[in-house]
């Protein structure tokens, strides 16, 4: 099962994308988590993609485009995957089906969590994350059991540098300009599946995989 996952900032593609590759086993390809990873690592990727992160802009798409092509030909891809935050402008969109239609494969599923942008800077700021095993947070919509302590692995939680008011308002602002108009681009093919993404966490992960199996 080939994947996508689309919604603005803060929509919860990541709290999500964690629960449906359990469900699916596929592996969970985001290109903001690699991103992030590069830039702690201080490699030349990470280096050049911090320019554009710490500021809320969009990585330029040959160096975004070229990590997942990477990604997309390991071998745990095989069975299928999850993309999370890619593509984020039209140009990745062809150049991602360019990437498929060379290995023989297709998009079966684009889910596209819609919340309003009222909810998004709340969540986003709330946001906390386990510097171990990388699990999602909120401090008020789902917190763990002990304070800045990850329950799952005991990892200490701590919040993204571009979580911040300003940066949050950087980010929409992408999204509405570059990444919205992609809703179209899969309308268009009828691939997109709209997902309440302001119902509770545990409800919006049983519409997708209902959706997915083909029950809604
Ligand atoms: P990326 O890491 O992809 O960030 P994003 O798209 O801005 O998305 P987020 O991770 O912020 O939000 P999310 O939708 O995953 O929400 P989450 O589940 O955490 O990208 C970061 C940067 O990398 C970009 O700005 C750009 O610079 C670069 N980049 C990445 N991909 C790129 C690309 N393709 N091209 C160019 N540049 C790229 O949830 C948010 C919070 O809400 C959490 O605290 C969660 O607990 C809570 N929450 C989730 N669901 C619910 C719910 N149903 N009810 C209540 N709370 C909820
Ligand atoms: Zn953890």
């Amino acid at each position: 099962m080939n994947i996508l996952f689309m919604g603005p900032p803060g929509a919860g593609k990541g709290t999500q994308a964690e629960r449906i590759v359990d469900e699916f086993k596929v592996p969970h390809i985001s290109t903001g988590d690699a991103f992030r990873l590069a830039m702690k690592q201080g490699t030349p990727l990470g280096q050049k993609a911090k320019e554009y992160v710490d500021q809320g802009l969009l990585v330029p798409d040959d160096v975004t485009n070229g990590i997942v092509r990477e990604r997309l030909l390991q071998p745990d891809c095989e069975q299928g995957f999850l993309l999370d935050g890619f593509p984020r402008t039209i140009s990745q969109a062809e150049a991602l089906d360019e990437m498929l239609a060379a290995m023989n494969r297709s998009i079966d599923h684009v889910i596209n969590l819609k919340v309003d942008r009222s909810l998004l800077l709340a969540r986003l700021t709330g946001r906390r994350i386990c510097k171990s095993c990388g699990s999602t947070y909120h401090v008020l919509f789902n917190a763990p059991a002990k304070d800045s302590v990850c329950d799952k692995c005991g990892g200490e939680l701590y919040q993204r540098s571009d979580d911040t008011e300003e940066k949050v308002g950087t980010r929409l602002d992408e999204y509405i300009s570059k990444t919205a108009p992609l809703l179209a681009y899969y309308s268009d093919k009828g691939l997109l599946r709209e997902v309440d993404g302001e119902k509770e966490i545990d409800t919006v992960t049983s519409d997708i995989i209902s959706y997915m199996r083909g029950l809604s």
